[in-house]
């Protein structure tokens, strides 16, 4: 396959991953990969709804199922030397009018972990937030724990602004947060 066509339906694309959304094609690739890291992702993931399926095809639905109304972009993260299926970025809760804000949320399947491609697909993030959808601010927010994810979001030059007692409930526990987010000043600031 050309690079072409692995990249194709791309929105951002860097040296090793892209974004691109979703496809009905993915189902089997994006739930195998879901499941195979289940044991990962439960400790850091919150609370889904009663009845929801994060490991299934619920999971993948909320993929292709994106509200229209603009709140939310889910991008698939994938390598762009053969396209292989990595993980997931979302900007959620988006806000526009005054605030021009979005919610950082990112997993990585476990086999794909600690060689880069998170820090990088983060980037893309910042690139597509700050450039073609025009935001001021994304925000994050991770338990102190976690340290994978607060490195991710160092590197990619957030600030932690502050700290939430009892924040979200992650595998049936309110869990304290910490409060990262990053302006478009600063992005456009770094070298
Ligand atoms: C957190 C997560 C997204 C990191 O993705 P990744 O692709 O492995 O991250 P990278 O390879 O880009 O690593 C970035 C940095 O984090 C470090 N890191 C990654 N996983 C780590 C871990 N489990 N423990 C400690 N450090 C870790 C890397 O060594 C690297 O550090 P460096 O900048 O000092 O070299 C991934 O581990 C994951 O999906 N975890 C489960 C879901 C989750 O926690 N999501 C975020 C919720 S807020």
């Amino acid at each position: 396959m050309s690079r072409g066509s692995v990249t194709s339906g791309a929105v951002e694309i860097g040296s090793r991953v892209f974004l691109r959304p979703a496809r009905a094609s993915d189902r089997d690739a994006f739930v195998g990969l879901r499941r195979a890291s289940r044991a990962e992702l439960r400790r850091w993931e919150p609370e889904p709804p009663e009845g929801f399926d994060p490991f299934g095809d619920d999971a993948f639905g909320r993929e292709i199922g994106v509200p229209i109304d603009g709140s939310e972009c889910r991008w698939l993260v994938c390598r762009v030397s053969d396209g292989v299926l990595l993980g997931r970025v979302t900007l959620g809760a988006i806000e526009r009018g005054p605030f021009q804000n979005g919610r950082l949320g990112y997993w990585i399947g476990t086999e794909h972990s600690g060689r880069g491609y998170m820090t990088e697909a983060i980037g893309l993030v910042l690139r597509r937030a700050f450039g073609a959808m025009g935001l001021h601010r994304v925000c994050a927010n991770i338990m102190p724990v976690n340290t994978g994810s607060r490195r991710v979001l160092e590197r990619n030059g957030f600030v932690k602004e502050g700290y939430s007692e009892r924040y979200l409930q992650i595998a049936g526990a309110w869990e304290d947060h910490e409060r990262w987010a990053i302006t478009a000043e600063a992005y456009r600031a770094v070298p």
